[in-house]
């Protein structure tokens, strides 16, 4: 055992009195006087080991040159695919690890659209167990090709023996879509290397977790690797999904393009650097194994849906879960959040949920409640009162539980108690526990392999539940997250130093001073101040005393009993975090689970695993009904149990606009219910980006204002022309509700998309393949935002040609497609321009204050014809609650021929009328309208707009509009 000593300094705020000094006007208002000394984790305790990323590194050795590669031997048919054994072809060459002599590959086909190839060491079970196969219980396998015949696959496997090679192509066209020609796979113990050759200028999108646009360069780095980082741009960030497809497009002999996507997924989720080239893409990961599933598509919406499908569907959402939800960091005690509340329904702007982050806590330990600020009696009262009003409660949850101070008797922590009692905590090498630091100070880290830990944890939330009835969980700090580098708590427990290494914002010298871009044209006065403040907090740092400081010995505890180098792998891949450490601000590679494993191999998928023990615990606290859970880290599968959001973004334009490709990139990863710190996260909003800001979000799946500590205020309420902006949005968002529940109706069946991107509608058009400043939601809908400051029009492309039909939201003007061209649109703070696409019909429900309030409202229809004069529409019904249904309704309305047919399957009931039915591009004034048998007299028609308006229906619908089938005729 390693022993450091190291000092520990005292004398900065602690957070929760940061946090009480933060009310809801968002200024911090306390005086430097009033702020405590407290113990506090000296700054270099999460600094990392320089290292040179093996990508800047320009001496780096290249495996390519100096690696033998493999040659393929005893080639054999096997059930459903191939399988070869794989030689070392020449002199070991170790370049970063120990090369793997003899591997497998096993090639394995189905169904028709799928491929699996596996490459892994021969010897799995050995004394150094060189490589690690992800668990199935883990992360699903791609393929089980048993009973597929290869010859049925839409997929060809080709390869060469030696030196081995191989390639991948689509059979109905022969376009190779993968070959490792021409380049060496190295295989070593902590190095894998494959590369596949590209198409120039290739389009190729996916793997993430990475702030960017949705299309990604051709001469760019991707580093995959779980981390606890506020969204730097071009970095790898929460999660790990190694993913991407790429679309092509072919000419046909008339001159028109076809698009053709495929999909690779590999299923490693070691720490990974992806390399675009010119005309390549290489494959490096610190471990692990090939396991490649190519998928066919042919549009880039079958890709998705077959990955999806493979990877795990998402989840299906309550109802309730789709309203508007409000957040902070800083909501310091229950009336705090009763204001919030109450002032959202003074300004008639709709709120559904009302969220904690971790001022809640007592002293930030995970299932408590601050005695004195979270009162349970009145937080009670305070729960009561929002359920009763429709209204929801979601409380943040941090990964890591707090270490008790063993010589202060008054520190106990029961919850800790039961973990340990249950032997759930990740270890160290030597067997003693793993003792990290987070934000309530020394801190362990549930280890899901643990046979124990699930019990525990379940016990854990359901005892939490009988005090304070949350209805969702917002797991936050899961990658995992550690302030410290190595197991520094080891011997120091006692010490207690519940400060983290860094200022939290409204601290001394972290006072939040910034703006978004362009403040100083629209606040100028204000700007001025800012940016003086900013000078003075410039100088003051520089002035500042060091505090005092308290030695402490820290065992980092390092050593570890595998052969690797498992905390200093030798290839060091580009992590964003201080000098490429692994260990940096995460529990440290060596940290060791009880079925062996160590963190090293299965980092990125603490998060996914955290959130699938907490799905299952959910399912105990609140039997029978779907759990609400959004998570911060995310693996391929997570969406089965949560959704995601984007993680700390700033209040700047930038990341607004970029909040459209990250979601997009996550409906590519199968996590529909996706959505960002809504009027950013870091930094101060201001008035015109929060206003553009909700709106945008309004279309995003999950919709949430989030905000850091001691920021200014930013819920919909605190400018009067946001409030107005949001209510505008709100408005059709809750009238969208029921479409937006049926798309992840689909979505959790088939693996169809909530949010896409034009290129995945529209797949045979190219000038889409970079759009992502635009985006549908759904088949029907088109959001085109204002992502620019000062801008009061924007510009966006309609797909298709003549042909193809878009109409105002609004204005329900018709227009046809761009040709690939971008058109001005007028958009003046507080609108959002929204197009609906013809061809689709869409179920809209009046809005209401709350979502339950909404369900009870009467119906419209709005029939968007396309040039043919036809359209289409869905509609799926159920309670909106249940894991499993008793009784579910799907509708079908199809308009052709100046016909609509309404029809049902299921028995789910509800007894809402309809409303009105509008149909768009009728293009001749109908002599009769009929409604069944029954004449229909009130309809207005126009010719200019060629709208066919039928209201006051109510009559004619009494008992419920979907309760029955149902045609409406005109002629
Ligand atoms: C993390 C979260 C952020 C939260 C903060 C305090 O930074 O990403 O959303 O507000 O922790 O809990």
């Amino acid at each position: 055992m390693r022993v450091v000593v190291i000092t520990i300094a005292s004398g900065l705020l602690c957070a929760r009195a940061a946090a009480a000094q933060t009310g809801t006007s968002g200024t911090t208002t306390a005086s430097p006087t009033s702020w405590r000394s407290i113990p506090t984790l000296p700054s270099d305790i999460d600094q990392g080991k320089k290292l040179l990323a093996n990508l800047e590194n320009p001496n780096a050795k290249d495996a390519q040159k100096l690696c033998p590669g493999y040659t393929a031997t005893n080639v054999r048919n096997s059930p459903g695919g191939l399988s070869a054994r794989l030689v070392l072809a020449g002199a070991n060459c170790n370049v970063y690890g120990t090369d793997i002599d003899q591997l497998d590959l096993r090639v394995l086909f189905g169904p028709k659209s799928r491929l699996n190839v596996r490459i892994l060491p021969v010897e799995i079970a050995g004394e150094q167990e060189s490589w690690y196969d992800i668990k199935e219980d883990y992360l699903t396998r791609t393929v089980n090709g048993v009973h597929f015949n290869p010859t049925d696959s839409e997929l060809d496997f080709q390869f060469n023996r030696s030196p081995f090679e191989f390639s991948v192509a689509r059979k109905s066209t022969g376009d190779v879509l993968f070959s490792t020609k021409g380049s060496k796979l190295v295989f070593e113990n902590q190095f894998l290397e494959f590369r596949t050759e590209l198409p120039e200028k290739y389009n190729l999108y996916g793997l993430g977790e990475v702030m960017h646009n949705i299309r990604l360069g051709n001469k760019y780095n991707r580093t995959l690797y779980a981390t606890d980082v506020s969204d730097p741009l071009d970095e790898n960030l929460y999660g790990s999904h190694p993913f991407y497809y790429e679309h092509r497009y072919a000419k046909l002999e008339d001159g028109s393009k076809k698009g053709y996507a495929h999909g690779v997924y590999l299923r490693n989720l070691h720490g990974q650097d992806i390399l675009l080239r010119k005309k390549s893409l290489t494959w490096r990961t610190i471990g692990g194994m090939v396991d490649l599933t190519f998928y066919s598509g042919p549009t880039p919406a079958d890709v998705i849906a077959d990955h999806v499908k493979t990877v795990g569907l998402p989840a299906m959402q309550q109802y309730w879960t789709l309203g508007f939800h409000q957040c902070r960091w800083g909501y310091s005690n229950v009336s705090d959040l009763e204001g919030v509340v109450e002032a959202y329904r003074d300004f008639g702007i709709p709120l559904e949920t009302i969220w904690s982050d971790i001022d809640y806590m007592d002293q930030y330990r995970d299932w408590t409640n601050d005695p004195v600020t979270y009162d349970l009696n009145a937080f009670s009262a305070f729960l009561n009162k929002i359920h009763a009003d429709g209204q929801h409660y979601v409380p943040i949850f941090d990964a890591a539980i707090y270490v008790p101070n063993p010589n202060n008797a008054s520190d106990a922590y029961p919850y800790y108690d039961a973990g340990l009692a249950a032997d759930a905590y990740l270890k160290n090498p030597d067997g003693s526990l793993y003792v990290g630091a987070v934000w309530p100070g020394f801190t362990v880290f549930p280890d899901w392999s643990a046979p124990g830990t699930q019990a525990w944890w379940t016990d854990s939330f359901q005892k939490w539940h009988k005090e304070v009835e949350y209805d969702g969980i917002w797991l936050d700090m899961n990658e995992v997250s550690s302030f410290c580098v190595g197991s520094c708590g080891s011997s120091n427990i006692a010490q207690n130093p519940v400060h983290p290494p860094f200022s939290l914002p409204g601290e001394p010298g972290n006072l939040v001073l910034d703006y978004p871009e362009g403040f100083n044209n629209t606040n100028a006065t204000e700007a001025v101040s800012a940016a003086a403040a900013i000078e003075a907090r410039q100088s003051a740092n520089a002035a500042v005393e060091p505090s005092p400081t308290v030695a402490l010995f820290v065992s980092q505890v390092t050593q570890g009993v595998d052969a690797r180098a498992i905390n200093y792998p030798p290839y060091v891949i580009n992590h964003v975090q201080d000098g490429h450490d692994l260990a940096v601000h995460a529990v440290s590679p060596n940290a060791t689970h009880s079925d062996g494993s160590l963190e090293y191999d299965v980092h990125s998928l603490w998060g996914h695993l955290e959130t699938k023990a907490t799905y299952e615990s959910l399912l105990k606290v609140s039997p029978g009904k779907r759990p609400f859970i959004i998570s911060r880290s995310s693996a391929p599968g997570t969406g089965a149990w949560a959704g995601h959001w984007g993680g700390d973004n700033a209040s700047k334009w930038l990341y607004m606009a970029l909040s459209i490709p990250q979601a997009l990139s996550f409906s590519m990863f199968g996590i529909p219910m996706f959505g960002v710190d809504t009027c950013g996260f870091h930094g101060n909003t201001d008035m015109e980006l929060c206003a553009r800001w909700m709106q945008l979000s309004a279309f995003f799946p999950f919709y949430r204002n989030h905000n850091v500590l001691a920021a200014i205020s930013q819920e919909a309420y605190r400018w009067a022309a946001v409030a107005d902006s949001s209510r505008t949005a709100m408005a059709i968002r809750y009238t969208l509700l029921p479409y937006m529940y049926t798309l992840f109706h689909h979505a959790h069946t088939t693996g169809a998309t909530v949010m896409r991107a034009l290129s995945w509608e529209f797949p045979n058009d190219e000038s889409l393949v970079e759009i992502d400043r635009q985006f549908m939601l759904g088949p029907a809908i088109m959001v085109a935002p204002v992502l620019d400051q000062g801008a009061n029009y924007t510009n966006a492309t309609f797909p298709g040609g003549e042909n193809e039909k878009w109409y105002d939201w609004y204005t329900h003007e018709a227009r046809s497609g761009s040709e690939g061209k971008l058109v001005d649109l007028k958009a003046p703070l507080g609108h959002i321009p929204v197009f609906i696409r013809g061809g689709n019909i869409l179920a809209l429900q009046h809005p209401a204050y709350t979502t339950a309030e909404s369900r009870k409202n009467p119906w419209d229809i709005l029939v968007a014809l396309d040039s043919e004069g036809d359209a289409y529409g869905d509609l799926y019904l159920d309670d909106g609650e249940s894991l499993i249904q008793e009784k579910t309704t799907f509708i079908t309305l199809e308009a052709t021929n100046s016909h609509l047919n309404v029809s049902r399957k299921g028995q789910w009931t509800s007894s809402e009328p309809l409303s009105s039915v509008i149909i768009l591009g009728v293009s001749k004034k109908p002599r009769r309208i009929t409604l069944g048998q029954a004449q229909l007299d009130k309809w207005s028609w126009g010719e200019k707009a060629q709208i066919l308006k039928m209201t006051g229906l109510e009559g004619a619908t009494e008992g419920g509009v979907w309760s029955k089938e149902w045609e409406l005729s005109w002629k």
